[in-house]
């Protein structure tokens, strides 16, 4: 890499010209990426700002997760998952696995680099990205492309509950849950009834906690697995032949005459149906491991949404008045796009390309953008192959244009590898 100061910054902010693209975020769409332009030979930098890879595998989600559906849409391009792991790896075989593609491709991430900002300079035709490190030490990358790989799911959202400040107890956000080891015979409040929250409530009821989990709306739950076969996998064989419509009112039916009407358990179904909400309001539909049979003993006990919070209690809307000593926020989670990157063209607000998928991989001037398809690591994959080999077209002629103009090799090809 070659480095050389900047007027603006030039006493506090080391420079660092990159003769390739940066990829901010080293998940697996990040790795995904980096792995096809190692097979394009580009060279790159890729950033975290986590001491590892896959940090929200890592750090940030609970011990008893497994991948929600079946390996084989969960595997990274060029990399099969080892032939003896289990339809529905765990959590750390996931990691191990990330680990294994990271060293198998020679990927290696410059850990804990936040990236602070990000810009295009149009008088240099280039991204200047600006990075803090957990010293303190501020670093300008300047560079021809610009992946985004930060992840959906980036930041915690904690919602503002009237006296949750009072509340006294523990309260945390599912990303802090591991266990509920340490939650044994306590009455905890589940805030939220999505993937997070059912798993968690059901995690509780295991190690003989007393959970009540918070339904505010609506949900859809579908049972993983219909007819010995993922529910998943049905659905996507079923696109191929069907409208959208179509196979929702299928899902449904078929949810039914497995799970019963969850209705009558007071879960309210959307209006709208399971893939069409999950296509146009990133909702997730539930997919049920356990956690139904639980609501159903009344292990799990279902309450409406919360009014307020007061000292060890909290109060619904329905006017009932419960005593609790714990509350985990399984309230979801947003990108964290819109804090960084300062550009409003190919972004929307929410920090998700304007344009769906398939077409939200790429923007204008260099911009790219991977894992934010609501596909999960399926949709990561299939976006990574495109990026990776559009920037390897880029790079190699721009490459060849340089060798032309006889520009230095420092300038031309500096391996970042
Ligand atoms: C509990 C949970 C379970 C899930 N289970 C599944 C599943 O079974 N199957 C599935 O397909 N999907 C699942 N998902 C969705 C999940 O988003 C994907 O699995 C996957 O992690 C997405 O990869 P990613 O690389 O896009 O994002 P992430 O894994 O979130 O990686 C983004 C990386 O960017 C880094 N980063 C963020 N901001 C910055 C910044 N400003 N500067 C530098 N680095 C930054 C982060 O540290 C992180 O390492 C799950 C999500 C959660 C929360
Ligand atoms: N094993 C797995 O594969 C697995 C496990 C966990 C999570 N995930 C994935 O991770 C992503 C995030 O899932 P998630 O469950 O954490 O988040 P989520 O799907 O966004 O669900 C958030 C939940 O919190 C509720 N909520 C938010 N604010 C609230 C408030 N103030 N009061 C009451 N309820 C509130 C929401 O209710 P409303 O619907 O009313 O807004 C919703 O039920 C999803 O893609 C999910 O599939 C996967």
């Amino acid at each position: 890499m070659f480095s050389f100061p900047d007027n603006s910054d030039m006493f506090t902010r080391r420079c660092v010209w990159v003769n390739g693209p940066v990829i901010v975020g080293a998940g697996p769409s990040g790795l995904a990426v980096a792995a096809g332009l190692k097979d394009g030979g580009v060279p790159f930098v890729l950033l975290d700002r986590a001491d590892c890879i896959a940090s929200l595998w890592q750090k940030r989600t609970y011990d008893r997760l497994k991948l929600h559906l079946p390996k084989q849409f969960c595997q990274l391009p060029n990399f099969p998952f080892p032939e003896h792991y289990p339809e529905y790896p765990t959590k750390k075989q996931f990691i191990d696995y990330l680990e294994s593609y990271a060293k198998h491709f020679n990927i290696k991430p410059r850990f804990n680099e936040t990236v602070e900002s990000a810009k295009y300079d149009e008088s240099g035709s280039l991204w200047r990205v600006k990075t803090v490190s957990v010293e303190g030490a501020e670093v300008e990358y300047m560079c021809q492309w610009l992946v985004v790989a930060t992840g959906e799911n980036a930041e915690r959202l904690v919602p503002e509950i009237e006296g949750l400040k009072e509340f006294g107890g523990e309260v945390i956000h599912a990303c802090d849950y591991k266990s509920g080891e340490s939650l044994r015979g306590k009455k905890v409040l589940v805030v939220g009834c999505g993937n997070s929250g059912m798993e968690i409530s059901l995690d509780l009821c295991d190690h003989d906690a007393k959970p009540s989990m918070v339904v505010r709306s609506s949900v859809h739950i579908l049972p993983r697995e219909m007819f010995g076969k993922s529910t998943f996998e049905l659905a996507m064989v079923m696109l191929r032949w069907l409208p959208l419509w179509f196979v929702d009112k299928i899902l449904l039916v078929l949810a039914w005459m497995i799970l019963g009407n969850i209705e009558k358990l007071g879960l309210k179904r959307p209006s709208v149906g399971p893939l069409e909400l999950k296509n146009t309001r990133g909702k997730t539909p539930v997919l049920d491991i356990g956690a139904l049979a639980k609501i159903r003993s009344r292990e799990i006990q279902l309450v409406p949404g919360i009014k307020r919070f007061s000292c060890g209690a909290a109060e619904f809307v329905n006017g009932e008045k419960l005593e609790f000593d714990s509350v985990v926020l399984a309230t979801g989670y947003c990108s964290n796009v819109p804090f960084w990157l300062q550009e409003i063209e190919f972004f929307s607000k929410n920090g998700f390309p304007k344009e769906p998928f398939p077409n939200g991989w790429k923007g204008k001037a260099g911009l790219y953008a991977v894992g934010f398809t609501r596909r999960g690591i399926s949709g990561a994959s299939a976006d990574a192959l495109k990026i990776a080999q559009d920037i390897s077209n880029a790079w190699k002629e721009c490459d060849m244009k340089k060798r032309k103009l006889n520009v230095p090799t420092h300038r031309r090809c500096i391996s970042t590898f």
